[in-house]
């Protein structure tokens, strides 16, 4: 399940220079490449609300292997979101077009690092592919012990 915050459906018009030309369809295109080539299939939501944003990772329990998540702004100020994430049993993964620890200090806080099994962050578009793989990784290391 691939999750993406507020503001994102702008992405392609919305700074640019900080976030790339690419469109959220792009990346979401991207990401579901790289999850059909390794064998899973990948779901994708947006929304600009956070209790919806809550609401997709209720449903995700128990029905989604993992999920990765790009909160936009909200990744630096819900709790709920991060009280949702730690109630999810899979694999979650934060992911940022930008880096925000290089960024304004507000964006230096994470509300969903620490119950996140790790971060992807700075890499542009790349990113959503390689949180992907990531993902894909960590579920055959885990069904191999
Ligand atoms: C972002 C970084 C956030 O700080 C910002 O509020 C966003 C996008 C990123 O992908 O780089 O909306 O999550």
């Amino acid at each position: 399940m691939l999750l993406s915050g507020p503001n994102l459906n702008l992405l392609g018009e919305r700074e640019p220079a900080v976030y790339g030309s690419d469109t959220l369809d792009d990346h979401v295109a991207a990401a579901r490449a790289a999850a059909e080539e390794l064998g899973y299939s990948l779901e994708h939501f947006q929304t600009n609300h956070e209790g919806a944003l809550v609401e997709a990772v209720h449903a995700a329990r128990g029905r989604a292997d993992a999920i990765i998540v790009n909160a936009g702004a909200l990744s630096h100020t819900s709790w709920s979101l991060h009280d949702a994430l730690a109630a999810f049993a899979g694999v979650v993964v934060e992911l940022h077009l930008s880096n925000p620890a290089a960024r304004e200090p507000f964006r230096h806080v994470s509300t969903i690092a620490p119950v996140a099994d790790g971060s992807i962050a700075g890499f542009g578009g790349l990113g959503y592919p390689l949180a992907v793989e990531a993902v894909v990784r960590m579920l055959n290391a885990t069904r191999a012990q």
